[in-house]
């Protein structure tokens, strides 16, 4: 089983209705057993897929508000991501970087309430094509992560981090094993350096397929994988499971 030891969080973004969403997990749940496999649902869908399978997978969002509450039309707060008992919430997502203009503070703002509400963070963190080519890529990183994990450092003893290169989302053209390690290394060097206390559990995303997943399982660095496009699949997404 690849997912005993090592972590899967499937992203499906903005994808299918409740009725596709149950008629999927209930088909998953026989193979997931002792697996750590976790799916990051839309809102809508997730508090039906907790309340139906929460005791065999888990179940988390996709963002967060970064205000604890108020008038914010639209938005849904880490309290009551709390109050239906969500087991994590990714942050720092690249399209909500893009597409939403969500900055390093309002992910730093995010993490904070996610903390003081329990609820496990899962911290996406990634360059961009031209950062990449420009020779810029851990300064990047160190950018978003430590401005996100400086002010909380206190605050937590572990944090999952998914290194999602922003050119290799949805791209079909993944990041090489090699550049993860490299990046992964670097990364697990500085935090090292700069927070000892924090222990990373770092993740790969970005056009992970059933082509490449154990490429990335095979290195002692990756602890697991963030999957978009490829879990949305039933049969891949089984066949991931192997
Ligand atoms: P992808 O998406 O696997 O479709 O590239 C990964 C992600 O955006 O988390």
């Amino acid at each position: 089983m690849r997912f005993s030891k090592k972590l899967l969080i499937a992203n499906w973004k903005m994808h299918k209705t409740l009725a596709e969403t149950t008629d999927f997990c209930e088909a998953l749940v026989p193979f997931v057993s002792g697996q750590n496999v976790k799916i990051a649902l839309p809102f809508v869908n997730l508090y039906p897929m907790i309340e139906a399978f929460g005791s065999k997978m888990a179940f988390g969002a996709q963002t967060v508000s970064e205000h604890p509450e108020g008038a914010f039309t639209g938005e849904i707060s880490a309290k009551m991501l709390d109050g239906i008992h969500a087991a994590f919430c990714i942050i720092g997502h690249s399209e909500r970087r893009k597409l939403y203009h969500e900055t390093d503070a309002m992910v730093a703002k995010k993490l904070e309430l996610l903390l003081a509400n329990n609820i496990q963070p899962v911290l996406c963190i990634g360059e961009t094509f031209e950062e990449k080519e420009s020779g810029q890529t851990l300064f990047v990183l160190e950018k978003q992560l430590l401005s996100a994990v400086l002010p909380v450092k206190d605050k937590m003893t572990q944090l999952v981090v998914a290194y999602e290169p922003v050119w290799a989302i949805g791209s079909s053209k993944a990041a090489t094993p090699e550049e993860v390690n490299q990046v992964l290394s670097e990364l697990s060097q500085l935090v090292q350096k700069k927070i000892g206390s924090l222990k990373l559990i770092l993740l790969y995303g970005g056009s992970v397929s059933s082509l490449n997943l154990d490429s990335f399982l095979n290195s002692h660095l990756v602890d697991g994988v963030l999957v978009g496009g490829a879990s949305l699949d039933f049969e891949t997404f089984k066949n991931f499971l192997r």
